[in-house]
């Protein structure tokens, strides 16, 4: 979607939006309107829309109002972000192209536009490239939006909010192919494409580097499929000569389960599974996008997790990079397995001052806490309020759930160093205490389980059925709150 700005509203416009307060009518409301508003209950809550169709200039036009609930909401940005995505949701598909956003009258600051044209943008984002057989009002027609009586400061303010966007809708594209068409090395070639020209350095590990380095935990999960794992390290020097903040995500394109299989129904979610690399990739392009001056680097751990000959069976032993040994228990329980040895090479080659990662790792921790905040654990309280207060900012919301000896106890083995699952409860814990085993005991480190936040099987804040883009936002934030000066 194009977003443009004018100062005088453009001839011919026939759809023109306004932001409302609640209780709130813009000038060009007529009576008539105002009773229809009315009779539709229309309050302007965030949110909230009515249209009517009142005479400018001589024409007949289309008149919108969003609703932006009340001015003095705790949550007032978010409900910019609402009335924005509430206008993308209504007329992407209405026919027509080009919608007017008049704000002379809306008293917003340039922050406060720039959250209305976040949500709506992001709102109207959609994955079409596969659906040849639309009709055209399925289609979505909705393509420019011109801002008139932006206040001042709004080009700074949408620079970033775009260049967040830009993040958010990367991240959507990664989630939303299906598994034929991103698995890793395309992964890592769309990322190529994407971050040319940006500035940033990347760095992909193949299978004959990895088995090098040892990395026997990640390449037992990717040794049933026929497309080759990779690791990919994308590097942001945005800042002085301070150690980086390192996100590291998991990139499972595919996971049947592999021996374990998964069963049939349901099995094609799998192909988000890389969604916590996702998120790491679209959260490094928006960084990068905006110029973030700090330094960062996002790393990938991208492997296909198959049923096949070759594949590890239950009961195998693997040493991972750093000479601890996995009893395989559950070919299934495979994204600890990439990251153990995704997390160690991060530290080894980057010494950075703290990690973060994000992963799709368990079933468990939907049944924690479903589908509005992604579980936090970490071994570091300042790190943690950075997270939590940083989601509550953006809307990726995360709950810190605990550690403990007790829990790092259900993964003894007794064959190996380890078991990579625990027993039957505390699921996404046990997880997390596998992951803390590959951490150095004085690196700050969180790990984010949004396996159930990065797909959504309705609409949302400002995502339609689908890929939801979580954690963009949040790597954003955090940097922006603790790293950037
Ligand atoms: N990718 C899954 C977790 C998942 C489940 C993500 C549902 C999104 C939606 C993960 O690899 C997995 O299979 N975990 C197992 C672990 C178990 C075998 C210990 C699970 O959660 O059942
Ligand atoms: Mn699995
Ligand atoms: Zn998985």
């Amino acid at each position: 979607m194009h977003i443009q700005f004018s100062q005088s509203r453009p001839q011919g416009a026939r759809l023109i939006a306004h932001v409302v307060d609640q209780g709130k009518f813009p000038s060009a409301t007529t009576a008539a309107m105002r009773a229809g508003a009315e009779g539709a209950r229309f309050k302007g809550n965030a949110g909230q829309t009515f249209d009517g169709f009142v005479e400018m200039g001589g024409e007949v036009v289309r008149l919108a109002l969003a609703g932006a609930g009340d001015k003095n909401d705790e949550e007032r940005l978010a409900n910019l972000e609402k009335a924005g995505a509430a206008l993308a949701g209504k007329y992407q598909s209405s026919g027509d192209e080009d919608l007017v956003l008049e704000l002379s009258e809306s008293g917003l600051s340039a922050k406060e536009a720039a959250a209305v044209l976040l949500g709506l943008r992001l709102r109207n984002w959609r994955y079409d490239i596969y659906r040849t057989k639309l009709k055209d009002e399925q289609k979505i027609t909705l393509k420019t939006v011109t801002v008139v009586g932006a206040p001042d400061g709004i080009d700074a303010a949408w620079a970033n909010a775009a260049a967040l966007a830009e993040g958010v809708e990367f991240t959507r594209e990664l989630v939303t192919e299906p598994a034929n068409i991103i698995y890793p090395e395309s992964f890592v070639e769309r990322c190529k494409q994407r971050f040319e020209g940006t500035g940033a350095e990347l760095v992909v590990l193949d299978e004959e580097e990895m088995t090098k380095l040892g990395m026997g935990s990640l390449l037992g999960v990717g040794q049933g499929s026929t497309r080759e794992s990779r690791i990919l390290a994308i590097r942001w020097n945005g800042g002085g000569s301070e150690a980086p903040t390192a996100f590291v995500g998991k990139g499972v394109t595919f996971d049947t389960g592999g021996i374990s299989i998964k069963p049939g129904p349901g099995m094609e979610d799998m192909k988000w599974d890389m969604g916590g690399a996702g998120a790491v990739a679209g959260g490094m392009l928006a960084l990068v996008k905006r110029k973030a001056k700090a330094n960062v680097v996002g790393v990938m751990g991208l492997v296909e997790n198959m049923p096949d000959g070759n594949a590890q069976r239950p009961g195998d032993v693997v040493t991972s990079m750093n000479g601890q040994t996995i009893e395989i228990l559950n070919t299934d329980a495979e994204g600890r397995l990439v990251l153990a040895d995704a997390l160690h090479w991060t530290q080894e080659e980057f010494q950075p001052s703290r990690v973060i990662d994000f992963a799709t790792l368990t079933g468990a921790i939907i049944i924690s806490l479903g589908h509005e905040y992604a579980g936090l654990f970490s071994n570091d309280d300042e790190l943690s309020k950075q997270l939590s207060d940083a989601g509550e900012t953006v809307g990726d919301k995360v709950w810190r759930m605990p550690l403990g000896k007790a829990y790092d106890k259900l993964i003894d083995s007794p064959i190996a160093d380890m078991k990579n699952i625990g027993g039957k409860g505390a699921g996404s814990i046990t997880a997390a205490q596998f992951l803390q085993r590959f951490i150095a005991d004085d690196t700050p480190w969180a790990h984010i389980d949004i396996a159930g936040m990065a797909w959504s099987d309705k609409p949302g804040r400002t995502w339609g059925k689908g890929a939801t883009g979580f954690g963009v936002r949040l790597i954003d934030q955090l940097i922006a709150d603790t790293a950037e000066g």
